[in-house]
């Protein structure tokens, strides 16, 4: 089992990855002292794929224990939901001396942290990511919430996990296209590191899609660490913390566009490969620095929807961004390996630009 530390001024935490870390459930929460009544707020999907590893773990508990099983999709991240869980906590005379267990994708992990963090204000929270985007990124840095009038992450509160669990025996039931959107985080984190893991990821990038586990180990642990890293020097996002968002202006404007019907990682591969041609288009990388960048994302096969919505919509979403200032469009763009400009700005002519060239060259 690796260890890694996410280090805050008040509520650092460790990440745990490896194989079997369902099993060692027990030990671990009696290793970190943590609270004995819980609920574990489940993924539908994962409660019905891994059944029985699920169950094992939970008839060897001794302590109080429930499990809240959320429907799949995008739609349970709501105050519907939440509701439910409130009820549910309530009912079941949980207090403050209770303890989440939120096992899901970044779904699940955002509406039970947000439960977590909101219910008798705050009890404990623990996340088991079970997709390579909730491993990579949504169950590290605590950024929790739940969608509102349609629009997505509107609620919500940054709230730290006592712990993250990463058992990468959940990977083996992903289908392929949850892989591929989990890749769009991890393809993000070579541009924020030094150039070796963009090596690496572009040399094995076909053997995480069979579901090597070696190679999906390095691709989980490498991008885990980065988070880390930027997650434990800007815990709030005042400044670093903005390069995690490389290639998402761009992304969530496709998302939105395309009303949520693509992968989210999809959309960032996007996002990343539009951030690419702006970036050469406003000076920051040469032609062939470009052509070198580019070479890892278009590896990956993505929807051909994606070249369906104009310029107008998408610009008009951009415009919109809540991550804006003073009314402009701020973009993430990269000049070298590693090196990140936060807060770049661009007039529409070089963002349509970018946004063509992506259209023009993914398949
Ligand atoms: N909090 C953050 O920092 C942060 C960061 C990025 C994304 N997010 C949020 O994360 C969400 C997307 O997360 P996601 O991509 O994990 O999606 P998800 O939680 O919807 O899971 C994707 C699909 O995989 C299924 N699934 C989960 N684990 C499985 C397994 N082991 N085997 C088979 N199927 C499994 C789910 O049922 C679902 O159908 C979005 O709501 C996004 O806003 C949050």
């Amino acid at each position: 089992m690796k260890k890694i530390d996410v280090l805050l001024r008040d509520s650092s935490y460790p990440i745990l990855i490896g194989s079997g870390i369902l099993p060692k459930l027990n030990g671990l929460l009696e290793k970190y002292k943590l609270n004995r009544n819980i609920l574990f707020i489940i993924d539908e999907k994962v409660m019905e794929y891994h059944n029985k590893r699920i169950v094992n773990e939970l008839y060897s508990y001794k302590g109080k224990m429930n499990c809240y099983v959320v429907k799949q999709g995008e739609k349970s991240k709501s105050y519907l939901e939440l509701n439910k869980i409130y009820s549910f906590l309530l009912k079941n005379n949980y207090g403050r001396d209770s303890l989440i267990i939120a096992v899901g994708g970044g779904v699940t992990g955002d509406l039970a942290g947000y439960a977590a963090a909101t219910f008798m204000r705050g009890i404990q929270l623990i996340h088991m990511p079970t997709t390579l985007l909730s491993m990579v990124d949504s169950s590290i840095g605590g950024k929790t919430g739940i969608n509102f009038e349609d629009k997505k992450n509107m609620i919500g509160a940054f709230y730290q996990p006592k712990l993250v669990l990463i058992d990468s025996d959940f990977i083996n039931t992903l289908p392929e296209r949850e892989i591929i959107s989990g890749l769009g985080e991890v393809i993000k984190y070579t541009y924020l590191a030094d150039e070796k893991f963009f090596l690496y990821v572009l040399e094995n990038l076909d053997k995480a899609y069979k579901n090597n586990d070696e190679v999906l180990g390095q691709f989980i642990y490498n991008s885990a660490a980065i988070k880390a890293e930027v997650v434990s020097r800007d815990e709030k996002e005042s400044g670093l913390r903005k390069i995690l968002n490389l290639g998402h202006t761009f992304a969530h404007s496709f998302e939105t566009n395309l009303k949520f019907k693509i992968k989210h990682g999809e959309a960032v591969i996007a996002g990343i490969i539009s951030a690419l041609f702006l970036s050469q288009k406003t000076g920051l990388i040469s032609d062939q620095d470009l052509k070198y960048y580019l070479s890892l994302p278009l590896k990956v096969k993505l929807p051909l929807q994606l070249k369906k919505p104009g310029i107008e919509n998408l610009y008009n979403v951009m415009l919109h961004d809540k991550k804006n200032r003073e009314g402009k469009i701020k973009f993430v763009l990269v000049s070298g390996p590693g090196k990140i400009i936060l807060d770049a700005e661009a007039d529409k002519k070089a963002v349509s630009y970018a946004i063509n060239k992506m259209k023009q060259n993914i398949h």
